[in-house]
């Protein structure tokens, strides 16, 4: 086998584990998104160190609005918390930063914040962070198949000229290239809803350690087994 040296443009994350984390502890569950959102920000910056151009993380799923209100108001106020401070801070180490989802589910002062954020950092130029809020892969692509019927029935475009390149375009990560590895803390093996059209060719890994224990040594690691892995596409 030996080293393979994987082009790794793109890191997704599912960073699952902070309530069992928590529990672990005898701690509020809010307490584990806590320790979470303090350990995306030391994973924010150490891939951004080891040259890593685009990093998605899935901040908050379509579907986890159905957790308790209680649970779901810790957690946008965690945000609002983020969106005035931590990622200040990132946007100030020449981080762009998106957002993708269904933006018009969170309240206002919260949309406003973000679209802050992505008009103050548009020109940085070190890496992308792109942050899943209020997202669901099948929705986007929903709203990707919407928007095209829409552009058949104003005739700005032919139906045989969709291809998989005007598809993505219509999708949340329009520009950004596919990730190469997806990682899920917490030792649970599925995707979520997330990224299904992006990941047709990602490498999976999967780790136990829940999300607010996750290190930078711990990826570091991880990217290192990438590097092994044979990525083929389909071919022989
Ligand atoms: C999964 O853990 C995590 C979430 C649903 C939210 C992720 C949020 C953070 C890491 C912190 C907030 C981030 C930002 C950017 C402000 P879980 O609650 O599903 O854990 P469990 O499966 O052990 O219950």
């Amino acid at each position: 086998m030996g080293t393979t040296n994987n082009q790794l443009r793109h890191i997704a994350i599912i960073m699952d584990g902070n309530g069992r984390w928590a529990q672990k502890h005898g701690l509020p569950r809010n307490v584990g998104h806590q320790k979470g959102a303090e350990t995306v920000l030391e994973i924010a910056r150490a891939a951004k160190e080891m040259g890593v151009k685009y990093l998605t993380l899935y901040a908050f799923s379509t579907e986890n609005w159905k957790r308790s209100p209680e649970e779901v108001e810790g957690l946008m106020n965690l945000l609002r918390n983020y969106l005035s401070r931590n990622f200040k801070q990132l946007a100030q180490e020449d981080v762009r930063i998106l957002f993708i989802g269904e933006r018009q589910m969170l309240a206002s002062d919260i949309q406003k914040q973000m679209q802050h954020l992505e008009q103050t950092t548009e020109n940085n130029k070190s890496a992308t962070l792109l942050v899943a809020l209020s997202y669901g892969a099948r929705q986007e692509i929903v709203q990707a198949a919407r928007l095209l019927a829409e552009k058949v029935k104003s005739g700005d475009i032919l139906s045989k000229d969709i291809d998989e390149k005007t598809f993505s375009d219509m999708l949340y990560t329009k520009g950004v290239p596919d990730p190469d590895l997806l990682i899920r803390t917490s030792g649970e093996q599925r995707l979520s809803n997330y990224l299904l059209w992006q990941m047709a060719y990602t490498e999976f890994f999967f780790t136990p350690t829940y999300w607010p224990d996750f290190t930078k040594d711990e990826l570091k690691n991880i990217i290192e087994q990438f590097q092994q892995r044979e990525r083929r596409y389909g071919k022989a």
